[in-house]
């Protein structure tokens, strides 16, 4: 697998440079929503937004994944989450209303959106994942950038961060077991959710 026209096509300093722009501006305008969300229902909302770049080995193996040669066209137009975002809330509801507020932005695009809360993956895996297409604006230029925005609870996102680490731990035999067990837990934590989402309600009224 040879990645080292696409390492170098993606250290460059104009791709480097673009790729932190927009994550910076994906982060402002979900400050603006956290604020105003904050305001409105006079509790914290966002705990945690977090970003990365994916890496050359990342796009190189999820291009090789989708059957396309590793090249940087390729990764340009094939993959929606070069740029990915992550916000972490406390309730499930609040993913909803953070998903909302985005999509009411006139300057964002939504270009595909995938519930895994109402209908989680087979692991387990819980989250709302929106692709977006956000313009880039600079002086004459104008380029379209797609970012995936993941939203999820803070349960979610334990059951996501102990499900990463035991996937790479890569013991077939205690794989298995592991993953019923995940998958067990994923129920447990889809119900808690909702208790505690219950708990907050009756607190509210
Ligand atoms: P990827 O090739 O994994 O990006 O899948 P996809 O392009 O079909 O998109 P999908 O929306 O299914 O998943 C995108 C991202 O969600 C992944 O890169 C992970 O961050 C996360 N994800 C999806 N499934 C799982 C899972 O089973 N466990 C964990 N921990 N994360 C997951
Ligand atoms: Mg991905």
């Amino acid at each position: 697998m040879n990645t080292e026209l696409l390492n170098q096509k993606l250290s460059e300093p104009d791709y480097v440079l673009k790729k932190n722009w927009i994550v910076q501006q994906i982060e402002f305008k979900l400050k603006m929503i956290d604020l105003e969300l904050s305001e409105k229902y006079n509790r914290t909302i966002m705990q945690k937004v977090e970003h990365r770049i994916k890496g050359t080995d990342s796009i190189a193996r999820k291009l090789l994944k989708k059957g396309y040669k590793i090249t940087f066209e390729n990764a340009v137009k094939k993959l929606n989450d070069i740029i990915g975002i992550r916000v972490v809330c406390l309730y499930s509801d609040d993913v909803y209303k953070i998903a909302d507020l985005l999509k009411e932005q006139k300057d964002f695009t939504l270009i595909k959106e995938k519930d895994y809360i109402k209908t989680p993956k087979k692991s387990g895996y819980q989250s709302l994942h929106l692709i977006f297409e956000v313009p880039l604006i600079y002086k004459d230029m104008r380029e379209a950038q797609r970012v995936e925005i993941q939203i999820r609870t803070v349960a979610m996102d334990f059951w996501a961060g102990v499900d990463n680490q035991i996937c790479y731990k890569k013991d077939p035999a205690k794989l298995k077991t592991a993953e019923l067990a995940l998958k067990n837990y994923s129920s447990e934590i889809s119900r808690i959710d909702k208790q505690m989402l219950e708990l907050r309600k009756n607190v509210e009224l």
